[in-house]
C-alpha cells in the first residue's frame, strides 16, 4: 500500500506523512530529503555534474524505531555514511536542492531510487511527484495545500526564520517548482485536495488516515 502525498513547501506534508505513517505502521518516505542531500552535494562538488551526484551518491533515510517514531521524530538522513540531517535544513540547501530538483537527471536517478523503495511494504511517500510520477498507481493520493502566507509562517517558525525573507524565497521556490519542465508540481489525477489553512495537524491526519482505512 502507497499513499501519495503531494504539496508545495510548507503545507504540511512532513508533518502530516509522519504522524500518519506513525498512526497507521507504515513506513515514511520523505522524498525532499534525496533532493536536498543532493543539492548539499553540489554545493561541496561545484566541479561535478549534479546527475552524476544523484547517480554515485549513497542517500539513506533511516527510520527511528519504537518509541520515537511515534512522536513524530524526523528520521536521520545519510550521505555517504555521514549524518546530514541537520545540514540539509539550511536555506542554502534549500535553494540548491531546487536547482538540482529541476535537473532530468537528477530526477530520473532519484526516482528510480523511490521507485525502487515502494515496490515493498506499506508505504506514506512525501514529495512533489509522487502521485503523477514516482507512484501514479498509489492506492491514495492527497494534494496538500494552504494559503502561501500561512505556509510561511509555519517554516519560519519551524527553522526558526524571518517570516518576511521565509516567503520571498518560497515565493521563488514555488514559481521554480510550478514551472519547471521537468515533473512540475501538479495535482495528480484522482488526487484528494486538502487544504491545511487553519486546520491542525490531528485533524487532517485523521481525516486521511479515515479514508485508507
Ligand atoms: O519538500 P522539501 O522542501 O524538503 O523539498 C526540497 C526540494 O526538492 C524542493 O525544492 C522541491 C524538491 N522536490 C521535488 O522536486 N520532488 C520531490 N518529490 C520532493 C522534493
Amino acid at each position: 500500500m502507497v499513499i501519495a502525498i503531494d504539496g508545495p513547501a510548507g503545507a504540511g506534508k512532513s508533518t502530516v506523512a509522519r504522524a500518519l505513517a506513525a498512526e497507521l505502521g507504515y513506513t515514511y518516505l520523505d522524498s525532499g530529503a534525496m533532493y536536498r542531500a543532493v543539492g548539499l552535494l553540489a554545493l561541496r562538488r561545484p566541479d561535478v555534474e549534479p546527475q552524476e551526484l544523484a547517480r554515485g551518491a549513497r542517500i539513506e533515510l533511516i527510520a527511528h524505531q519504537g518509541a520515537l517514531a511515534g512522536a513524530g521524530a524526523a528520521a536521520a538522513v545519510m550521505l555517504d555514511g555521514e549524518d546530514v540531517s541537520r545540514a540539509i535544513r539550511t536555506p542554502e540547501v534549500s535553494e540548491a536542492a531546487s536547482r538540482v530538483a529541476a535537473l532530468h537527471g537528477v530526477r530520473a536517478a532519484l526516482v528510480e531510487r523511490q521507485r525502487a523503495l515502494l515496490a515493498r511494504g506499506d508505504w506514506v511517500a512525501e514529495g512533489r511527484d509522487i502521485g503523477t510520477v514516482v507512484a501514479p498507481n498509489a492506492e491514495l493520493k492527497i494534494y496538500l495545500d494552504a494559503a502561501p502566507a500561512e505556509r510561511a509562517r509555519r517554516r519560519a517558525a519551524e527553522i526558526g526564520a524571518d517570516e518576511a525573507s521565509v516567503l520571498a524565497e518560497q515565493t521563488l521556490r514555488d514559481e521554480r517548482d510550478l514551472s519547471r519542465d521537468a515533473s512540475p508540481l501538479r495535482r495528480a489525477e484522482g488526487a484528494m485536495v486538502l487544504d491545511t489553512t487553519g486546520l491542525d495537524v490531528a485533524e487532517v491526519v485523521a481525516r486521511i488516515a479515515a479514508l485508507v482505512r
